[in-house]
């Protein structure tokens, strides 16, 4: 499990060759404001020795936050992550180790019929009601137990830094709005169950569309209330009014940047005042950001691809670590995450941190 000693002893190796603010307050320490995401790439194992050996490079050159999920890669990233932190020379508790549960996964490779997989799998094995269902997508109690049971195991860790539930807003796509902040509470509750035993450190929502979309949108969900559901759930399981909801992912770049433009969040202490951005309301709530396609999913590495105008504002040798350090340079942001199996890809992205962000009347400048 991370550790408040171990994640500053982490700081004190590496953080001189980094620029200002690179390692930045996350759970019980700090963490790197780069950080390596193990979404994209095929499940073989060319790629599994690939991101193996990019994602310990990473933790061995001042990256100590890696992101994953129990589905990416059919269920392969959770494994590789888990080995290469355990290879790695770096104290296991000196990174914190982030994986999601909401979709369901498949077990190392694509199935012929995914649909059939997913009947026998899950439902006819009762790990799943049909009724708790959006197409591939479940976040109930007894099923996101067996999720967070399964990510351990691939992992092979005893903790989990950071565990989130992973696009809530699937489900908005077979129940209501109101159904669905329920569905979050009964899960909250769980992963509250699962922080008191030591499975979790802390939990959050790693999400796609929910907090960047205008509130009338049909895949829109509300921080607060989604942090009320927390505070509710942490209450309840206790055993003091504490709780463990402390960040959220969602995607943020130079060309998706609505979580800094919109105002569709209800402000935390005035929920009948004028809306403020996902990033303020974060920021005003204490919670950690963390974005993801913080480099447009490989499309803002390409130079030109950044409007010339903000561009020109952004520091970086390389288009793809000014992509990052734009993300880097959001106010309330802790780490932009950024997928490769590349790794000299890799290397170019940490480097990035030896790069001062903007400050926040740079960042604001941006986007007068
Ligand atoms: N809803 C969610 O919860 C959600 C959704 C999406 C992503 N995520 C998380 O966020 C992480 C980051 O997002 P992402 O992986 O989708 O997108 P991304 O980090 O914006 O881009 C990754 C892509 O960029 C390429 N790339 C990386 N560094 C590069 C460089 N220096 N030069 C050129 N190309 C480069 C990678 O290919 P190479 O392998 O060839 O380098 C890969 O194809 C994910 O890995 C995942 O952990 C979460």
């Amino acid at each position: 499990m991370a550790t408040r000693a171990a994640l500053w002893d982490y700081r004190d190796e590496f953080g001189d060759a980094f620029g200002r603010t690179y390692f930045r307050r996350f759970g019980p320490g700090v963490a790197s404001s780069v950080g390596l995401g193990t979404y994209l790439g095929a499940p073989t194992d060319a790629i599994d020795d690939a991101s193996r050996r990019t994602v310990r490079i990473a933790l061995e050159t001042g990256i100590n936050h890696v992101d994953t999920a129990v589905n990416y890669r059919c269920g392969r990233s959770e494994r590789v992550v888990g080995e290469a932190v355990r290879r790695a020379t770096v104290d296991r508790d000196a990174v914190m180790v982030a994986t999601k549960g909401g979709f369901l996964p498949f077990d190392g490779e694509q199935p012929d019929d995914p649909a059939r997989y997913v009947r026998e799998r899950f439902v006819d094995a009762g790990l799943v009601d049909p009724d708790d269902l959006a197409g591939g997508h479940c976040i109930a109690p007894e099923y996101l137990e067996w999720s967070l049971d399964r990510s351990l195991d691939r992992l092979g860790l005893d903790t989990i830094d950071c565990y989130y539930v992973h696009n809530p807003e699937a489900q908005l796509a077979e129940r209501s709005r109101a159904a669905v902040y329920d569905e979050l509470e009964a899960a909250f509750e769980t992963l509250e169950r699962r922080r008191i035993a030591g499975d979790i450190g802390r939990y959050g929502a790693a999400t796609w569309r929910a907090f960047r979309v205008p509130e009338g949108d049909e895949g829109y969900l509300s921080l607060s209330e989604v942090l009320a559901r927390a505070e509710a759930a942490g209450k309840a399981v206790g055993p003091d009014d504490d709780h463990g909801f402390e960040a959220i992912q969602l995607p943020f770049n130079v060309r998706m940047a609505d979580a800094f433009t919109l105002a569709n969040q209800r402000p935390v202490d005035d929920p009948e005042g004028p809306p403020v951005s996902t990033l303020e309301f974060a920021h005003d709530a204490g919670l950690s950001v963390i974005t993801s396609a913080s480099i447009g999913q490989g499309e803002l590495a390409t130079e030109g691809a950044i409007p010339d105008r903000i561009d020109a504002r952004l520091s970086g040798e390389t288009a793809a670590q000014r992509a990052l350090n734009f993300a880097r340079s959001a106010p309330a942001v802790t780490t932009a995450l950024v997928g490769t199996n590349d790794p000299t890809h890799l290397r170019e992205n940490v480097a990035a941190g030896t790069f001062d962000p903007l400050g926040a009347s740079a960042f604001d400048a941006v986007f007068e």
